[in-house]
């Protein structure tokens, strides 16, 4: 395959070169057009082809209490395909007690395998801490699975001495670990308190997470990260400007290995989201949405490079789930779609100034890449890469339910306007979509074995 007058969105910069694909690879960037009568030419006709978007923080098929998140390996992909998203990481489930970590691996290859349009790979789950498990770490390294969740909330929450020693052994092996960081104690308290003074609406769910809940326990996992001997930690969508200073702070006094991401949902939504006691059930999740201020504090921290990744943290649950907490908001399933929607969001605020699009490809691709063992099959535009892009256009694209391909039966953006659209999704060195279609439906995606 060639594609021709394209802009490249590389790390050298914008080239507007000719790209030529060959067994699903990057073969050559060239000036020179050169066509063989068996090539498949493309025309990008002087628009933006991106690396594949790589999302490291989707739930498929996830289960909450009794939900069952609605997108599973195959829709969840779907959904991600369309929205440019070639390659996800999945943030895998808990295993029954005392479960082996490798145990819900093969749960999820199980799940994933021959279902999954994108490829894939996940993080391990460590959920309870002893000898045999932290001996399982160089195991899980060894099949291609060098980062570990840990939660500082949740019934499977790690307690301080736990998280140390989990960090210390990820640490000797060269992996890392991404943490769901909020303060457990105070956030059940305030829990509790609401629904005993009869305080049960979505609005709720937000007041009893305060900023501090979250900046915190990231000052504490930082500082527990670096007393493990400057151990890599990756927090997952951090939320608020005042654990956003906390990682600043941080790394100013020298501490290194500190990667940070955020969710569109933090970017572009806000807290008159609760404001409506039905419609705000669909945005419970956590941590919840914040305030404007903290919107703006983050998009500074993408301009900054104080936030190295956008993903999604895409979690959905049907509404009639979500109906669950319609009389208290404790009852109601945690976690929202996102994964077809942030490459457009993200493009959107390209279009809009606020970001550049190497920018853009840097959180929503190559960082990723780069922090997770993708790079440089993954995250990049250069010869020898896997050929997985999108080619865009100028035309608008309104995000709507309609319009995307999650199970899900709502959209969290619902009628907003991009003012970019995805002609083309190559996987492989093959269009698997093109204008909101998917055209092969037979294509598979792989586990892909990371390395750090
Ligand atoms: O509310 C959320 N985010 N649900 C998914 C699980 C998690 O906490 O990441
Ligand atoms: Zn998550």
């Amino acid at each position: 395959m060639i594609i021709k007058n394209g802009k490249l969105v590389t790390e050298k910069g914008i080239l507007e070169k000719n790209l030529y694909i060959k067994d699903g690879k990057i073969l050559k960037i060239d000036s020179h057009f050169d066509e063989n009568l068996e090539d498949v030419v493309i025309d990008a006709k002087n628009n933006f082809i991106l690396p594949g978007g790589v999302d490291v923080h989707t739930h498929f098929n996830l289960l909450s209490g009794e939900s069952r998140a609605a997108d599973d390996f195959f829709s969840g992909s779907l959904a991600a395909i369309h929205g440019g998203t070639t390659t996800i990481v999945d943030h895998i489930g808990f295993g029954p007690e005392n479960c082996s970590l490798m145990h819900q691996i093969n749960v999820y290859h199980e799940y994933a395998k021959n279902n999954c349009l994108t490829d894939y790979s996940f993080h391990g789950v460590v959920q309870h801490v002893n000898q045999k498990i932290l001996d399982e770490f160089s195991e899980l390294m060894r099949n291609g699975i060098p980062s570990f969740k840990v939660y500082m909330t949740y019934d499977d929450k790690l307690s301080d001495s736990e998280l140390y020693q989990v960090l210390r052994k990820v640490n000797e092996l060269g992996g890392i670990v991404a943490v769901h960081a909020e303060n457990d104690d105070l956030i059940n308290y305030f829990r509790e308190t609401f629904i005993n003074q009869g305080c049960t609406e979505p609005k709720y769910h937000a007041l009893s997470r305060p900023n501090i809940c979250e900046s915190e326990a990231i000052s504490r996992i930082l500082k527990i990260a670096k007393l493990a001997n400057d151990a890599p930690i990756y927090i997952v969508h951090l939320s608020t400007e005042e654990g956003l200073n906390e990682v600043i702070k941080a790394r100013k006094e020298g501490q290194k290995n500190i990667f940070v991401e955020t969710c569109p949902q933090y970017l572009f939504l806000d807290d008159s989201v609760y404001d409506d006691d039905l419609n705000g059930l669909k945005y419970i999740m956590a941590p919840p949405i914040r305030k404007k201020s903290d919107n703006k504090a983050l998009w500074n921290g993408i301009k900054n490079k104080d936030i190295d990744v956008v993903a999604t943290d895409h979690c959905p649950f049907y509404f009639d789930e979500k109906l669950l907490g319609k009389n208290n908001f404790t009852k109601c399933p945690n976690g929202g779609p996102g994964v077809e929607d942030r490459m457009l969001l993200m493009l959107d605020s390209v279009s809009k100034g606020i970001i550049d699009i190497e920018t853009m490809v840097q959180i929503t691709s190559t960082n990723p890449s780069k922090i997770y063992g993708l790079y440089p099959k993954k995250g990049t535009i250069q010869v020898g890469s896997d050929a997985d892009l999108i080619i865009l256009n100028n035309k608008n694209h309104i995000i709507s339910k309609e319009s995307s391909h999650s199970n899900v039966d709502y959209n969290l953006y619902e009628g907003k306007k991009v003012n970019f659209s995805i002609d083309k999704v190559i996987k492989d060195g093959e269009v698997l979509v093109e204008n909101n279609k998917l055209i092969n439906n037979n294509y598979r995606g792989s586990f892909i074995e990371r390395k750090l």
